[in-house]
């Protein structure tokens, strides 16, 4: 009914199959994976059938996100730190865990488009295939440590590398997560175009929409948002209004920007300790 209603019946075709048997059989230019609960069982499949672009819904955001830690590394084999950004370590351990399936098909990967909305994480990615575009890919993956008292974090790409455990502001022993996915969450024209399509297209929920996409055009691309809130109450000052703390960074020579995740939360370059003195208004 929707392919008739869309009209296309001369690209789409439906099955009542299950999706393993179907996606191992045969090759899809677009693979939408959007199963109730964890893709993690269908992931292999999919990316042995995907040509073009795959998407992934994953709405277990509780192994994703670190709050069920074994059940994370079962499903993708990954240790997700559930602390402030808890959000954006889920959708870089499910992009991770895409990447690494890809690989196995000799295919790489680009994300397109990917976020952490309401209660599931969602991912859109465009295949890249060849052995050697599956290497470039999974040199993007690597490992965070991050310290649960003063917010500092590291990361560092690579599969076998080494972290320093000990957080060099504070003293404190830092946590670590992975292997994630450390590179791009987005691509600004991909972005746009699909703004653009949305705002032709008489659909419901067309200004929420638009509004995350274009949150995620703007925001930095950069590993780990600050959480404002959190920040503040460890210097024991008043939140400002977040706009003002982008501007505040971006008058130093920082970049910053906003980002999906999270309303009360920015993307910066800055060290930590620029961050800090800049919420303190001490700089
Ligand atoms: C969250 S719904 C998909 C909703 C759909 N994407 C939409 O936007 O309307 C999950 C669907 O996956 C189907 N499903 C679950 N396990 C499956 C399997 N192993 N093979 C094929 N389909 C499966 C369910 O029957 C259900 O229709
Ligand atoms: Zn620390």
């Amino acid at each position: 009914q929707n392919i008739k209603l869309n009209d296309l019946s001369d690209i789409a075709e439906t099955s009542c199959r299950n999706a393993n048997t179907l996606l191992h059989e045969k090759r899809f230019n677009i693979v939408d994976l959007d199963p109730f609960g964890s893709p993690a069982p269908y992931l292999d499949a999919a990316s042995r059938s995907a040509v073009n672009l795959l998407e992934v819904t994953a709405t277990d955001t509780a192994p994703l996100c670190g709050a069920h830690l074994n059940s994370g590394i079962r499903k993708y084999a990954a240790v997700a730190l559930n602390n402030e950004y808890h959000s954006e370590m889920g959708l870089r351990i499910l992009l991770g865990s895409v990447a690494r399936h890809l690989a196995r098909h000799e295919k790489g990967m680009e994300v397109l488009l990917s976020h952490a909305t309401r209660h599931y994480v969602r991912a859109y990615v465009g295949i890249k295939s060849g052995a050697k575009n599956a290497d470039r890919t999974l040199k993007e993956l690597g490992y965070v440590t991050h310290c649960d008292n003063c917010s500092y974090r590291e990361w560092k790409k690579g599969y076998s590398v080494f972290m320093e455990q000990t957080c060099p502001e504070c003293g404190t022993e830092m946590k670590s997560g992975g292997l994630l996915w450390l590179g791009k969450l987005h691509d600004r024209i991909f972005c746009s175009k699909v703004i653009e399509e949305i705002e032709k297209r008489p659909l419901g929920k067309k200004k929420k929409a638009c509004k995350i996409i274009q949150t995620c055009l703007d925001e930095l691309d950069i590993p780990f948002f600050y959480d404002q809130h959190r920040l503040c109450k460890q210097l024991s000052v008043a939140a400002p209004r977040i706009e003002k703390t982008i501007q505040d960074l971006r008058d130093k020579g920082y970049a910053a920007s906003r980002t999906h995740f999270s309303g009360m939360s920015f993307k910066t370059d800055a060290p930590l300790n620029v961050i800090k003195s800049i919420l303190s208004n001490m700089y």
